[in-house]
């Protein structure tokens, strides 16, 4: 997979579970350096990545003083907010450098519009109508409608221009 991903959906619906097994196989089978930003830097599941912050700036200096590494940014709507230039330069620059970036959100307009047209993929659990509607404006995928009715554990994957396909997590 090339590119950055969005990954939406309410609360507890999976995503940062769906993260975390994406990071342990690119950082154990590619040994791809893993950095990431979160609020639960205590979190036990992200053990496997190379640097887990809540520092934004130590964040931004980490990514851009390396390359072909894997970017989390977990509970992306405190960072990804229109005035947030260095998300915005994650989004913008960082492929450049390689990076692969994972925004995490609960819903699409938690983060800035500039920030999710870089995003190529799309990992969408559970999500209402209207958020739905607005995703599937920029992934043109009808698979993306059906957001509103997935089960916990299951999203909708569009990888690039490929067709989506629903996948369980768990
Ligand atoms: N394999 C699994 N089977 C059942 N429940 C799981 C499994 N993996 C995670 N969960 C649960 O599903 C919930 C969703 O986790 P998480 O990925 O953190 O959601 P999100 O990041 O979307 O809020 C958690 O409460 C977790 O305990
Ligand atoms: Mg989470």
């Amino acid at each position: 997979m090339i590119g950055h991903s969005l990954v939406l959906g309410k609360t507890l619906s999976g995503k940062t579970s769906l993260v975390k097994r994406m990071t342990i196989a690119a950082s154990t089978e590619d040994d791809t350096p893993v950095f990431v930003l979160t609020p639960h830097v205590q979190d036990a599941g992200w053990k496997h990545c190379d640097h887990v912050t809540k520092d934004d700036a130590e964040f931004l200096k980490l990514a851009f003083n390396s390359t072909d590494a894997q970017l989390v940014i977990d509970e992306a709507g405190r960072y990804c907010k229109k005035s947030d230039e260095g998300m915005w330069r994650i989004a913008s620059e960082s492929r450049h450098h390689g990076h692969q970036a994972f925004f995490i959100a609960q819903r699409q307009q938690m983060i800035d519009k500039t920030i999710r047209e870089q995003c190529t993929n799309l990992f969408l659990f559970q999500q209402g109508p209207d958020d739905a509607q607005i995703l599937y404006g920029q992934f043109v995928d009808r698979l993306i409608l059906e957001a509103p009715s997935l089960p916990p554990g299951v999203c909708i994957v569009k990888i690039g221009d490929s067709p989506a396909f629903k996948m369980k997590v768990f």
